[in-house]
């Protein structure tokens, strides 16, 4: 037996006992005569004392050659501690050493393996191995297994079943690039790996599964951004003969057990707001609702009043931004310039101080007297001390910039408060989207969900204005999960393939499966998808998914422990067929 306990275990209650360990030296501190070591395992640390006048001389000798992170076994008594540690749970005993057995060396490591590290990101990430040792990392991992097997109960006891699909498969368009593999025993030909498991989950509801679900990997070859990596985790799921309100219910239920179960948080039914009103609102469809700062929108107030650059916008926006009156003009200038950065996009801002004695003092006072100003307030919600930022153009553009203005504001005001939790619904979500590189639409969540029924007609007249029964579950301003009631006949799956700029040919070449079962009696279907790695990030308090991720890329999509990717031998080309000739 390696041992008996682990290094978080042991308390005065233990105190007297003969006991066997087993670890990684965290530390080591030798004073000669005696010698304390840290073991370190997944479970705590404990420290063990080697002692000149109890320890036997030939491990004292071994004690003192042992290095960090040296795995070692060791058997001793469980004594009280003279100086009591209260920082670790382990901290009111040690253990008097007795004997001693290395069982592995190691070098010393390249970064020190403690809470504050001194390794940078790249480094830690060459040693993931190493970083997994770490406290945060680690416990983020186990944190992540809290999540997923909370889901599993979850789901479980909802009765959905876990159904695995498979990972080589044809493309499945999810508005990223696929990763492609390619086959050996089919020259010229190429599997996709999965951006979803969409239309699987939906062949499994024509296979009468009725409620699936699945912890799966996804692929997507895309930009990376902290919330992003090219391959992450879905909790996807399915359900049949449901409506889009008893989704909305389940998957609140699950959302709900989550914050309960995982963050002893109790939060009430979630909010409901369609896309248009999050655009509105807040400038982006998924909105940091943990705080006000709502968008104000000032047309009617600040047009016509001699000013240019208001007169010509299509959109004039702002904020109230809460205790800020008291900036400097300093500070003013700064939020300015940051407005400015080629990253945010805008071209000046207008604000207005509202002063502590009701009065109000503007960057445009030539155009505006206090009555106007105080409209201004009404409509942003400005109380005083408030200071209004003020953008204005083109509505979708300044509508993101304001939008990036709010969520840097909040952060600077400590308003995103990483303890709370505020979950919401986006829904009625347009069908397609206008793509300008391209110039066609593209289907804003996929091509299998359904219009509503509604505003089918406008299909023809005004594509963009269609509204897709698909909803987004949005949480502190991360979109977390999203999801769609789908299309389940033949002939409106055909329709949207057909708005989406595919010919009959295309397809059925690449969807002729999906469209063939529908055919043999599919159920109205539905389902949502949520991110793993996005919701545990969120629930553990942080919005780098990286951090949650065992092995996780870097920025250019590396994994540079293993040094992927990578090149293949010239052979390997040549059997896959990718290589004419050696
Ligand atoms: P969607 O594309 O919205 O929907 O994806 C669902 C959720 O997956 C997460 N996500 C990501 N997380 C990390 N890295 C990425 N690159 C990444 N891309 C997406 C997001 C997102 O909300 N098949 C549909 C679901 C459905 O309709 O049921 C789908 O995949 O949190």
């Amino acid at each position: 037996m390696y041992r008996t306990h682990s290094n978080g275990e042991l308390r005065l209650t233990h105190v007297g006992q003969e006991v066997t360990l087993a670890g990684w030296v965290q530390k080591s501190r030798d004073k000669g005569f005696m010698i304390w070591v840290d073991l370190r395992d997944r479970y705590g640390i404990t420290q063990l004392i080697f002692d000149e006048e109890r320890t036997p001389k030939d491990i004292m000798e071994r004690a003192k050659a042992l290095g960090r992170e040296f795995v070692i076994q060791v058997t001793g008594e469980v004594i009280e501690r003279v100086s009591k540690n209260k920082n670790i749970a382990t901290g009111e005993v040690e253990i008097l050493v007795k004997e001693l057995t290395v069982l592995n060396n190691a070098k010393v490591p390249p970064f020190t393996i403690e809470d504050e590290t001194d390794g940078g990101d790249e480094l830690r990430m060459k040693y993931r191995y190493l970083d997994i040792r770490r406290n945060p990392v680690k416990n983020n991992l186990i944190f992540r297994h809290k999540v997923a097997q909370e889901v599993r109960n979850y789901l479980s006891k909802e009765g959905f079943i876990e159904v695995e699909t498979p990972y080589l498969i044809k493309s499945t368009p999810e508005g990223a690039r696929d990763f492609v593999v390619p086959s050996r025993m089919n020259e010229g030909q190429f599997y996709a790996l999965p951006q979803s498991p969409q239309t699987f989950k939906q062949l499994l509801m024509i296979g009468g599964m009725d409620k699936y679900f699945q912890i799966v990997k996804c692929f997507r070859d895309e930009d990376l951004r902290a919330d992003r990596q090219p391959e992450f985790t879905q909790i996807d799921c399915e359900m049949a003969f449901v409506e889009q309100e008893d989704i909305l219910t389940v998957f609140e239920g699950l959302t709900r057990h989550l914050l309960k179960e995982v963050n002893g948080v109790t939060v009430g039914d979630f909010p409901r707001i369609t896309f248009d009103e999050a655009m509105k609102r807040y400038g982006n469809d998924k909105p940091d609702i943990r705080f006000g700062m709502e968008f104000g929108e000032l047309n009617e107030v600040a047009k016509h009043k001699g000013f240019n650059v208001f007169n010509n916008a299509e959109l004039v926006v702002g904020i109230a931004v809460p205790g800020a009156a008291s900036y400097t003009r300093k500070e003013i200038d700064k939020l300015i310039d940051w407005v400015k950065r080629p990253q945010v996009g805008a071209l000046g801002m207008v604000y207005v101080k509202c002063n502590e004695d009701g009065t109000y003092k503007s960057s445009v006072d030539k155009f505006y007297n206090q009555e106007d100003l105080a409209l201004w307030a009404k409509v942003t919600g400005a109380k005083a001390g408030d200071l209004i930022c003020v953008l204005s153009g083109d509505t979708a553009k300044v509508r993101t910039q304001l939008s990036a203005l709010r969520m840097e504001l909040a952060e600077r005001l400590g308003l995103r408060k990483p303890t709370k939790f505020a979950p919401l619904w986006v829904v009625d979500f347009p069908l397609l989207e206008w793509d300008e590189e391209t110039e066609r639409y593209h289907a804003m969540h996929h091509p299998f969900t359904s219009p509503k029924p509604e505003d089918i007609a406008l299909l023809d007249t005004n594509p963009g204005k269609v509204r897709a029964n698909a909803y987004d579950l949005v949480l502190n301003g991360n979109e977390i999960g999203g999801g769609s009631i789908r299309i389940h006949d033949k002939e409106t799956q055909a329709l949207m393939f057909d708005h989406l700029g595919f010919t009959q040919e295309e397809a059925k070449k690449q969807f002729g499966f999906l469209m063939n079962a529908f055919e043999y009696g599919a159920p109205p279907h539905g389902g949502i998808a949520f991110g793993l790695d996005r919701l545990v990030a969120i629930l553990g308090g942080q919005e780098t998914i990286r951090d949650f991720i065992a092995f996780p890329k870097n920025n250019s999509g590396r994994d540079v422990m293993i040094d992927a990717p990578a090149t293949i031998d010239d052979e390997q080309l040549n059997e896959l067929h990718l290589k004419v000739e050696l």
